[in-house]
């Protein structure tokens, strides 16, 4: 016996599960996940995605199955996401009464009301070009694009969508969504901004799933650089002067820092988007056996919820729903 052995012993709370989970400080719930779904017009059969194994495009006619799948596993809530058949230079199938997101939030609200609908604000999905708002002179108009951006959110929420989540990134959309939705009487509708934003190469899969790739430029004059942090505290003080009710950061893995950040300085709820790529590279790395899957996925997920999420946009949030049953 030495005089210097270790009065403090970490060890002592972590020799076994019941201890452990005694002092565990953050806990991963089904009830924090968000489930992306895209729903493609045209479409008989689910399409694979083939960067994203695991996820497909939807047809509307399978949509409801999928759903009370979801609400099964304890899902409460999908963001989605529309790909229409046709696409043209103002994105009119983005706000048309008929466009395929409008039919899939009036079919799910209709077939499995108790899942709360999340609709993806933005037009790239819708344009031709494939950026999030207008152009002219190769240039994306700003305050052209909120007029078209705000009417897309009023014709969500009329087929009934429960939240409107923007992430085109043109300044003054919060203002605008919550201005148009207040005057048509929707005044409860909660906005979720994706606030910090950034022009990430994360999103690589996402445009294939979407069929939303610029055909020309970057989205470097909307979306954040990646090196900004301040900035982002800025986008969300902004978006909560404008009116949002949840702000988002996107993507996650690499801004946990943001997150941090933006659950220090504010106290909205905060979600966090694990965005295509983050899903991709995990996906692949299990593929290839270099990885334990699961593990992985739930050291990823509880760390987001470390790092100050509420609430976690994920494609991984079937699996991980499963297995928080399984626990
Ligand atoms: C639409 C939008 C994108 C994502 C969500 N909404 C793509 C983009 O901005 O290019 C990315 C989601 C993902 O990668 O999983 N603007």
């Amino acid at each position: 016996m030495t005089a210097n052995f270790p009065i403090v012993r970490m060890r002592r709370t972590r020799q076994n599960e019941a201890l452990r989970s005694m002092v565990r400080e953050t806990h991963l719930q089904t009830s924090q996940l968000i489930y992306p779904l895209f729903i493609a017009e045209g479409l008989t059969q689910p399409e694979p995605i083939a960067s994203m194994p695991g996820i497909v495009q939807w047809p509307l006619e399978l949509l409801e199955q999928e759903a009370k799948r979801l609400v099964q596993l304890g899902i409460p809530a999908v963001l989605l996401f529309g790909i229409p058949a046709e696409k043209d230079a103002v994105g009119s199938q983005a706000y048309a009464e008929q466009g395929i997101i409008q039919q899939a939030i009036r079919l799910l609200k209709a077939t499995v009301p108790e899942l709360l609908v999340i609709t993806d604000v933005c037009l790239c999905e819708y344009t031709d070009h494939g950026h999030c708002g207008v152009i002219h002179n190769g240039d994306v108009l700003n305050d052209e694009s909120l007029e078209l951006l705000a009417r897309m959110a009023a014709s969500h929420v009329e087929a009934g969508a429960d939240i409107v989540a923007p992430s085109d990134m043109m300044d003054g959309r919060v203002g605008a969504l919550r201005h148009v939705l207040d005057e048509q009487g929707y005044k409860q509708t909660p906005i979720m901004a994706y606030s910090a934003k950034f022009a990430s190469a994360f999103y690589g899969p996402f445009r294939e799933a979407a069929g939303s790739t610029p055909q020309f430029g970057d989205r470097r004059s909307y979306q954040m650089d990646p090196a900004n942090a301040r900035e982002a505290l800025r986008e969300v003080e902004l978006d909560i002067r404008e009116g949002a009710d949840i702000v988002m950061v996107k993507p996650a893995m690499a801004y946990m820092d943001v997150i941090h950040r933006v659950r220090e300085s504010c106290d909205l709820p905060l979600a966090v988007y694990n965005v295509s790529g983050e899903y991709s590279m995990i996906k692949a790395a299990a593929q290839q056996g270099w990885i334990d899957e699961r593990r992985v996925i739930m050291e990823v997920l509880t760390g987001l919820r470390r790092a100050g999420a509420d609430m976690i946009i994920t494609y991984f949030a079937p699996e991980v729903a499963q297995w928080l049953k399984e626990a």
